[in-house]
């Protein structure tokens, strides 16, 4: 790219133009229509700031903590799976980035590094891993024991993947692995998403998911999880007020409200529009974070202003890898923290607990729209 990127958009651009075309269409793609991947991002913009003026913005602090871990700033990094499609270092570039940022990362099930070769790159990192639970139980407590071992710090539960969402560009590319990458955690070429294997004429993805992927998972199965382990428990996928209140019930640590960055069910809510009902419900009780369609310094801010602890980010991680792998992740990161500091200053907040609701209003034209 001859000129430096000087937004998230500019980095996906320059990834549209140099990853092979089934790689880029698995990353950007949301589930049949897209209609909510749109939404994701146009929601935010249907929220309008209320600055706050002559508040001595002089000295701005953004760093807050993440289920007890210090983090340098609210925003951490989502599980995208099999990051090295996008560079060759793929998730060791990005843990060593969220490292010297000083944020968490959340490593996929379904990465192509392993849990501990992860955790080696990155000892000081905080890390946390996602977990799709398997019809193998067995094997799915295995992943979640070496998550402990190796110093991972909570374990993010996907709630909303008893099937693979229909997208239709990873069908008509009849997506899968390169050959020479597969799913590091998993030894078998079957569960390793092995390039060896034989998906037909499907998304290799959505073949593997109806394969291996539990559907019949219930609340009770956070109940199991957590006997598993002393480590904090997320639900990941949570967009109604009453899950959010059953998670509660279960005894879960946190709540991420997540539409899966739109690739699973079309037609879903974005999740700043249903931020404030499941904050309201919650009331306090545990950590509510959100991702889905961040990609700006005010994102950041009404997400936290309608009471989320901490955003999550999917692609534009990607991107930043895509884009010149750790040193592009960091730019990636630098970038938002730069403009979440100034969005911060702008809006009169010096620091994270004073970020209210106040700040943030449904826009009059949208609101009458409804
Ligand atoms: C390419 C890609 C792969 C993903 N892989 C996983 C995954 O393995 N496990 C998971 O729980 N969510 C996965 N997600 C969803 C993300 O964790 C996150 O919810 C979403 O990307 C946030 O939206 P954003 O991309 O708009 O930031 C994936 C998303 C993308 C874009």
């Amino acid at each position: 790219m001859s000129q430096k990127p000087v937004c998230v958009k500019d980095f996906e651009e320059h990834a549209r133009r140099v990853l092979p075309k089934s790689v880029y269409d698995y990353y950007r793609s949301g589930a049949d229509d897209q209609i909510t991947l749109a939404d994701n991002q146009a929601a935010f913009s249907r929220w309008r700031l209320y600055p706050r003026v002559l508040r001595e913005v002089s000295h701005v602090d953004i760093s807050t903590t993440v289920l007890g871990q210090k983090v340098s700033m609210p925003v951490c990094v989502a599980a995208t799976a099999m990051q090295r499609m996008a560079h060759p270092d793929g998730e060791i570039a990005t843990v060593k980035a969220c490292q010297s940022a000083g944020i968490g990362m959340m490593l996929s099930s379904w990465a192509t590094t392993s849990i501990d070769e992860v955790a080696k790159a990155a000892p000081e990192a905080v890390r946390w891993l996602q977990l799709y639970i398997y019809k193998d139980r067995e094997l799915t407590k295995s992943l979640v024991l070496k998550a402990e071992r190796e110093g991972y710090k909570g374990i993010f539960i996907t709630v909303d993947t008893p099937y693979l969402g229909k997208r239709r560009n990873d069908i008509r590319n009849r997506f899968k692995l390169p050959s020479h990458l597969r799913m590091a955690n998993f030894e078998m070429p079957d569960l390793a998403f092995s390039s060896k294997e034989s998906y037909g004429e499907d998304s290799g993805l959505a073949v593997y998911v109806a394969k291996l992927i539990d559907p019949s998972l219930r609340w009770e199965d956070i109940a199991w999880v957590k006997s598993l382990t002393r480590l904090p428990v997320v639900v990941k996928g949570i967009l109604r007020a009453d899950d959010a209140i059953e998670a509660v019930t279960y005894g879960v640590d946190g709540i991420l409200v997540s539409n899966h960055g739109a690739r699973q069910l079309d037609c879903v809510s974005s999740t700043i529009d249903v931020l404030p009902e499941i904050v309201e419900a919650v009331g306090g009780r545990v950590e509510v974070y959100l991702d889905g369609g961040v990609r700006k310094g005010t994102d950041i801010l009404k997400a936290l202003a309608l009471g989320a602890k901490a955003v999550f980010l999917g692609r534009p991680i990607l991107w930043g890898l895509a884009y010149e792998g750790e040193q592009g992740v960091s730019e990636v990161l630098e970038l938002l923290r730069e403009e979440f500091t100034l969005a911060m200053a702008l809006c009169g907040c010096r620091s994270v607990n004073e970020i209210d609701k106040s700040i943030v209003r449904k826009s009059a034209s949208s609101a009458s729209r409804i």
